[in-house]
């Protein structure tokens, strides 16, 4: 399997170091091969060369890779993120990644901000839809600069691209509303519950069609479309800022959630704050059945990149969403299971409680896969 590593920026550039870890030590202990190719494709790249990513870039890790691994990327000596937008956005885009995948697991109580809450009552999904929406850079500023300057940020919702993320949220639950299904044909994220509280039974799209009545009336249209087409499912709509609201007061509610572009960027930070902070998220890019990206959900945090101090977890959870996605459901249980353990033992960045660092973090989990066989 041929995986493109990009290490971006900051402290992607540390976290991805104990992903590819982790990743070796998959390799070595479940005897994969994985080809891991690093691209340098960065800020400092691109003010060296005035690249953001050559030409053929897409189509290479299209066609030359099983999937893509990113770390972060944002550095303040491109002020506008170009480097970025081209890298990340761009790879999004361009490989047509329409499902943003970003699961909400709270691996232990002491992590949740949240009073008396259990692991059980933060354990969901969302499902942010990932090539349109506001993303799409539509618009234009007229009189910049000035005061009378007019600035316009188009949203695009078109019924392919809303009808297929709605649709893969509802499939994904219809899956796993049952336990101990087995995996399903095609790869990635159709692992069966294997237990009970691992059910996904409820679906809820969130939109904001009570004042946006044009572009969310068309989240409104398929939604209603779909769901009856899902019978064991129980589906729900629920305004953006009721669900925001409703993520804080009771997240055992969610099961699923579904919504756009900009919608879902924004809770899936809440999200990573219900689980003890950005450093724990992990996200995969999917195009079901095609090269697909992975990568932590938080930046690059230039203050901190270099100090071994970043917590990996996110991105080694972003592993084994990859690892999933490739079609090795075991090897991405094991993952899970020593990041796992190392939470619960407390052995982690100081923000998760404990005292050690980026690396030694990645060792204790690379060291637990190993001591498995
Ligand atoms: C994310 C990030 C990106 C986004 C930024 C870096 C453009 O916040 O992956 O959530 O908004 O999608
Ligand atoms: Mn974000």
């Amino acid at each position: 399997m041929r995986i493109a590593v990009i290490p971006g920026d900051g402290i992607g550039v540390d976290v991805t170091a104990e992903a590819v870890k982790v990743v070796r030590a998959v390799g070595d202990v479940f005897g994969r091969r994985f080809e891991i190719e690093t691209l340098p494709w960065s800020a400092d790249h691109y003010l060296q060369t005035g690249v953001t990513i050559p030409p053929n870039g897409y189509a290479m890790l299209r066609d030359e890779f099983d999937a893509v691994f990113i770390g972060a990327l944002g550095d303040p000596r491109v002020p506008d993120n170009r480097h970025a937008r081209d890298i990340l956005l761009g790879t999004r885009f361009e490989l047509d990644l329409y499902v943003n995948y970003r699961p909400v697991t709270l691996l232990d109580s002491r992590l949740c901000p949240l009073k008396d809450r259990t692991p059980s009552d933060v354990n969901f999904v969302v499902f942010r839809e990932n090539t349109e929406g506001l993303y799409v850079n539509v618009g234009g500023r007229f009189k910049a600069g000035t005061d009378d300057e007019v600035a316009i940020q188009e949203e695009v919702n078109t019924y392919k691209g809303v009808h297929r993320i709605v649709k893969h949220a509802f499939e994904y639950a219809q899956i796993r509303s049952a336990t101990l299904r087995p995996a399903q044909g095609r790869p990635g994220f159709h692992r069966g519950a294997s237990l009970p509280g691992e059910r996904r039974r409820r679906v809820c799209m969130a939109d904001k069609s009570n004042a946006m009545t044009h572009g969310h009336a068309l989240w409104q249209r398929v939604f209603k479309d779909l769901a009856p087409q899902y019978p064991e499912i129980d589906a729900r709509h629920l305004y953006i800022d009721a669900l925001a609201l409703l993520m804080v007061q009771n997240p055992s509610q969610f099961d699923v959630i579904v919504t756009n572009n900009l919608f879902g960027d924004i809770i899936t930070d809440l999200g990573a704050a219900l689980q003890g902070g950005l450093g724990l998220a992990a996200s995969g890019n999917l195009h079901p059945g095609k090269t697909s990206m992975f990568e932590p959900v938080h930046g690059s945090a230039p203050p901190l990149a270099g100090k071994n101090v970043a917590n990996p977890m996110g991105a080694i959870l972003s592993a084994a969403l990859m690892l999933e996605y490739l079609g090795l459901a075991t090897e991405a249980t094991a993952v899970e299971a020593a990041v796992q353990q190392a939470v619960t033992t407390g052995q982690g960045t100081r923000e998760i409680g404990g005292t050690l660092g980026t690396r030694e973090t990645g060792d204790v989990i690379a060291r637990a896969l190993r001591s498995r066989t």
